[in-house]
């Protein structure tokens, strides 16, 4: 098949482990008679730089005429003063809302060669951590209106107007029933109904399509009482669904108890197969340029692409093996090395190769 990539490579980390997650689906293609063609385009800091603005309109134009998009990092220190709708995260906001891509599934798994990077308790996950966040990307308090103002008395004032339509969370939970369906079979809804109208909003609608989905396990949970069973129980999730902003926080989370931040993929997805697909990390800039990142977020991010967006389970599954084979053979990034008998620490292009290898 011949399938056109846009690739944002971005800034900090982002153009080393995009070039290493290329190479693997280099070899995917070698392998398995795929033709890809890549196309660089600016977003972030780096398109700041470029063109004076973090999305300039030909990237959302190059973006929306390709088969998927595949993105890096953005962001940095020396863009961190400039007002927020100028900085490199307002251009990653700005590719989310002009591909109109609202759910953003995030899997944290632990892997068993890596169970000993889990900084919780053994007994904690001897039940196993296997669950998918799916979180609302293009609403909430990220996309709502935004004020900035001082009043007569010299106050100053900030709000940012956390909204949902009820056809919002329902398009959403549709995507974490249908996700329960090949899964586990089990959906939490995140809110803090006992507190915010736009939880109360979504409890109703989150519960009506529930009820099209009996074979689905259902429950609510407050978020508070959620960031605490993920450290305490997280082996009781399978699908958790929520809002953008409760989404973001309990992504970092909960791949956190997977061991790394470096290892989480996702993807984002709209009504059609044009998906991005990024690491949830971020640019990383105390490390850009070193060859120290480790590129796995990102390669298994290509592998949500071809599963995703391409229809390519066999190609997928190649290189989710090929990482389990290189980490079960002791390899690893500094950020998840341990002093365990047996590891070898490399680079991040060492990383890309042996996983290409191994495809
Ligand atoms: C993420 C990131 C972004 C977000 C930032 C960089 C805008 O934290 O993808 O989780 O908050 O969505
Ligand atoms: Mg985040």
């Amino acid at each position: 098949m011949n399938k056109n990539i846009a690739v944002i490579k971005g800034d900090g980390i982002g153009p080393e482990i995009v070039t290493e997650a290329i190479k693997v689906l280099d070899k995917v293609c070698a392998k398995f008679g795929h033709s890809f063609k890549y196309t660089d385009v600016l977003m972030g800091g780096c398109a700041i730089d470029a063109t004076g603005v973090p999305l300039p309109q030909e990237t959302i134009d190059i973006c929306l005429a390709s088969d998927s998009v595949l993105l890096g990092a953005v962001g940095g220190q020396k863009w961190d003063t400039l007002p927020g709708n100028l900085r490199p995260e307002a251009g990653l906001l700005g590719i989310r809302g002009a591909l109109k891509l609202f759910a953003n599934i995030r899997p944290a798994k632990l892997l068993a060669p890596l169970a000993s990077a889990c900084p919780l308790k053994k007994e904690i996950t001897d039940s196993g951590l296997d669950l998918v966040i799916v979180r609302e990307l293009i609403g909430g308090a990220y996309f709502g209106e935004k004020k900035t103002y001082t009043d007569d008395k010299g106050v100053k004032h900030a709000s940012d107007l956390m909204t949902y339509a009820d056809y919002e969370v329902e398009r959403i939970c549709r995507v974490a029933f249908d996700m329960a369906r090949k899964r586990r079979g089990k959906v939490h809804s995140v809110d803090k109904a006992n507190v915010l109208d736009s939880s109360r909003l979504w409890r109703e609608i989150s519960h009506k399509v529930a009820a099209k989905y009996p074979d689905v396990e259902f429950s609510d949970i407050l978020v508070d009482n959620c960031a605490m069973q993920l450290v305490r129980n997280p082996g009781q999730f399978d699908v958790l669904v929520t809002e953008n902003l409760f989404g973001d926080i309990l992504s970092d989370e909960a791949s956190m108890i997977t061991g790394s931040l470096g290892m989480i993929p996702s993807a984002s997805l709209g009504e059609t197969s044009l998906g991005l697909y990024e690491p949830i990390h971020g640019s990383a800039p105390d490390i850009a340029g070193q060859n120290k990142a480790n590129p796995i977020a990102t390669i298994l991010s290509a592998a949500m692409m071809l599963k995703y967006s391409f229809d390519m389970s066999a190609e997928s599954d190649a290189i989710e093996n090929a990482v389990t084979a290189v980490l079960n053979e002791g390899y690893r990034t500094a950020d998840i090395m341990s002093d365990a008998a047996g590891l070898k620490c490399v680079s991040c292009t060492e990383m890309g190769d042996l996983i290409a290898s191994r495809i």
